[in-house]
């Protein structure tokens, strides 16, 4: 299980310095959640600050674009050195025609689905993604309960994926712990991430090294 901590439970404060304590605290992914007060009702940080981050690790950036108009973010992202852009399929725009212009800047495109959305939505877009997040909160804030019942959706585009001859790695957000990282990694899940778990807790390093023993024992 890879572990994706996420930006939006730090000390926005101390951004740089949080960025390089989660590289050294052996993150896979540093996760950033870019929201623009129309899609979510909460607004986070955007392209100019994702780019003042980057040269403290060299981390897998993935940017969670959690607007209302995902193409008018890429080529900023792009030039800020991101190496992932989640969208969503819920957001404006042709979701084809996004992915094509994430992979054209160089960057790996995903798609993200509310709670709301089924699984089936995401399947004609499989053949051409790098990972598929499945929200297992509804985005915006920090700190909510994990819904169990996304994770029926996970094996669902799972099982999709492997009867297409595709091998997509899923991403869960929202409410992942030490129990609920479990939970998804029975379902297949390969990515997890992690706010507050992560942040709030005493050692970053700790945390996250304990997520992921969480999830082995659990896939044994
Ligand atoms: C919520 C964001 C998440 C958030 C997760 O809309 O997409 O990435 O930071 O926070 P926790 O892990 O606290 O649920
Ligand atoms: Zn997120």
């Amino acid at each position: 299980m890879k572990i994706a901590p996420s930006m939006l439970s730090c000390d926005f404060a101390r951004m740089g310095e949080e960025t390089r304590r989660l590289e050294e605290a052996g993150a896979d992914i540093i996760h950033l959640d870019v929201m623009d007060g129309n899609f979510v009702p909460n607004l986070s940080f955007g392209v100019s600050v994702i780019a003042s981050l980057r040269p403290y690790a060299s981390t897998f950036f993935d940017v969670h674009l959690m607007v209302r108009e995902p193409q008018r973010y890429l080529a900023g992202l792009a030039k800020a050195g991101v190496n992932g852009v989640t969208f969503h399929l819920e957001s404006e725009g042709d979701p084809a025609e996004t992915i094509a212009q994430i992979r054209a800047l160089g960057c790996q495109p995903a798609v993200a689905i509310k709670p709301g959305t089924p699984a089936e939505a995401v399947f004609p877009y499989l053949d051409r993604l790098a990972m598929v997040l499945v929200m297992t909160v509804e985005p915006g804030f920090g700190g909510q309960k994990f819904q169990p019942a996304m994770l029926e959706k996970v094996r669902a585009i799972r099982a999709k994926a492997m009867a297409s001859g595709l091998d997509v790695p899923i991403e869960i957000d929202g409410g992942v712990n030490d129990e609920t990282v479990a939970e998804a990694a029975r379902a297949g899940v390969s990515i997890c991430v992690a706010g507050t778990s992560v942040f709030k807790a005493p050692n970053p390093a700790i945390a996250i090294a304990g997520l992921r023993a969480a999830a082995a024992a659990a896939e044994g």
